[in-house]
């Protein structure tokens, strides 16, 4: 398996394509997106944390190239599958991406191909929905014609430590056969392949590490405002609690999930538990936690303003920290989108400062913010501003000249602890 086209070349995609690039591969990325196509195969970047340099050295040694023509699968020897997996308007899942691709894919299909899906995914997508569309179109089957698997991504995004090669990779296979040929192929460019029983097993497995998270955040989200209203910060408690060197994982407040997989994820296990007459609370009770933190940062927003008798309506708000966490410049789902809307529908004049986002792109959900502009950070810029609310704490940002210019922060990522502060004038929440 020397070949590989790796189908969606985003934050997932990109990595993944050049890891295989640096293990010797030939690796032909495809995409809808004729930009992104046009980006790798000059060699330049659009994720902020891959350097344009990567991509150059893969596309100029030769192993890696980009393209558009999906019939050029024929050429591979394996498909792995990166698309999207968004939730639609009533919060289903919306698992079309990976359909169309299967569609796109099929007819090009030839004996003995490895097709794996990565998407993040309820259990069933593969062995059921991809399956059937990849059958129809190519008059092969499954299993027999062609290998078929389902292997989660675990991107680390933003943390520099974190290396694709290094990640141990959960594999699923429809069959034996198919199993073993799809640790082949990811044995060659990552150290650790750990097999499981079958694709529902890994599709299960991601959903496992994702509503963990989802649920432990919806937990410190909770205790923070219990242990607030005792008056004990909720951050001191977790810093001391993860001193403990056995049973304990400290997880952190913040103003509401973002991102692409904790907000979505563990919908799409909800729904597909639907399918089995099975409730899933702890899901659906974390969820509603998580999506009320943004309510309760804008209260803690009128409160720090109201001390310095100012009213949210008519005050300036800017909003630091647009993406979804810290040190990345994806604004997938971000908080911060919600508490603009929530504080301009409160009659605040709104504005966000994003050291890595200078403009808003344009997004499925929010639209009405694209092509507005990150303020320039200068004193002048700061002090013009009756409220500063940190939704996102890059490490980039110079929180010491908030503390200087600014008399009202709010701060929701406890990015003021480590700055000399002046009495009453940051406002946790
Ligand atoms: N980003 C992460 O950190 C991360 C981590 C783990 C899992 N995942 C999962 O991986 C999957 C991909 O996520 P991502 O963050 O890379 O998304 P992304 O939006 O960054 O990239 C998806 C890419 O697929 C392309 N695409 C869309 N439809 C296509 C089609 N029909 N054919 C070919 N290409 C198409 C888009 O143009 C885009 O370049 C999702 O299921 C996500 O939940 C993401």
């Amino acid at each position: 398996m020397n070949n590989i086209a790796i189908i969606g070349l985003g934050y997932v995609g990109l990595p993944l394509s050049l890891q295989f690039a640096r293990s010797g591969a030939k690796v032909l990325g495809l995409d809808i997106d004729p930009s992104k196509i046009e980006h790798c195969n000059s060699g330049r970047t659009y994720i902020r944390h891959i350097e344009s340099e990567s991509i150059a050295e893969q596309v100029n040694t030769g192993p890696f190239s980009a393209s558009t023509d999906f019939s050029r699968v024929r050429e591979v020897d394996a498909i792995i599958i990166c698309v999207p997996t968004p939730l639609n308007k009533n919060r289903e899942p919306d698992i079309s991406y990976i359909l169309k691709t299967g569609e796109s894919v099929a007819p090009h299909l030839r004996r003995g191909i490895l097709v794996v899906l990565e998407s993040t995914t309820y259990p069933g997508t593969t062995d059921e929905e991809l399956r059937e569309v990849l059958e129809r179109g190519s008059g092969l089957k499954a299993g027999t014609d062609f290998h078929l698997a389902f292997s989660p991504e675990r991107e680390d995004p933003g943390n520099p430590k974190s290396q694709v090669g290094e990640i141990p990779k959960v594999v699923g296979g429809l069959t034996p056969a198919c199993l073993e040929k799809a640790v082949a192929l990811y044995g060659r460019a990552i150290k650790t392949i750990v097999p499981v029983s079958s694709c529902r097993a890994a599709e299960a497995t991601k959903l496992l590490e994702n509503i963990f998270r989802g649920v432990n955040i919806a937990l410190v989200n909770e205790l923070k405002l219990v242990y607030a209203a005792m008056g004990i910060d909720v951050w001191e408690v977790i810093h001391a609690a993860k001193t403990k060197p056995f049973g304990f994982m400290p997880f952190y407040p913040g103003p509401g999930l973002g991102g692409h997989c904790i907000p979505i994820d563990p919908f799409y296990l909800t729904w597909k538990a639907r399918e089995y007459g099975q409730s899933t609370r702890f899901i659906e009770l974390a969820g509603e936690i998580n999506t009320a933190m943004p309510e309760h940062v804008v209260h803690r927003v009128g409160e720090a303003l109201n001390a310095g008798r100012k009213p949210i309506n008519g005050s300036r708000i800017l909003l630091l920290g647009l993406s979804y966490k810290a040190d990345v410049d994806d604004m997938r789902e971000s908080p911060t989108f919600i508490l603009l809307d929530l504080l301009k529908k409160r009659g605040a004049e709104v504005a966000y400062h994003d050291p890595h986002i200078t403009v808003i792109r344009p997004t499925r959900e929010h639209g009405h913010w694209t092509g507005t502009k990150s303020v320039e950070w200068t004193e002048k810029s700061i002090r013009s501003y009756d409220a500063v609310l940190i939704s996102t704490a890059h490490k980039i940002v110079n929180y010491q000249e908030l503390a200087d210019w600014s008399d009202c922060i709010i701060d929701t990522r406890n990015a003021m602890a480590a700055v000399r502060t002046r009495p009453n004038t940051v406002w946790k929440a």
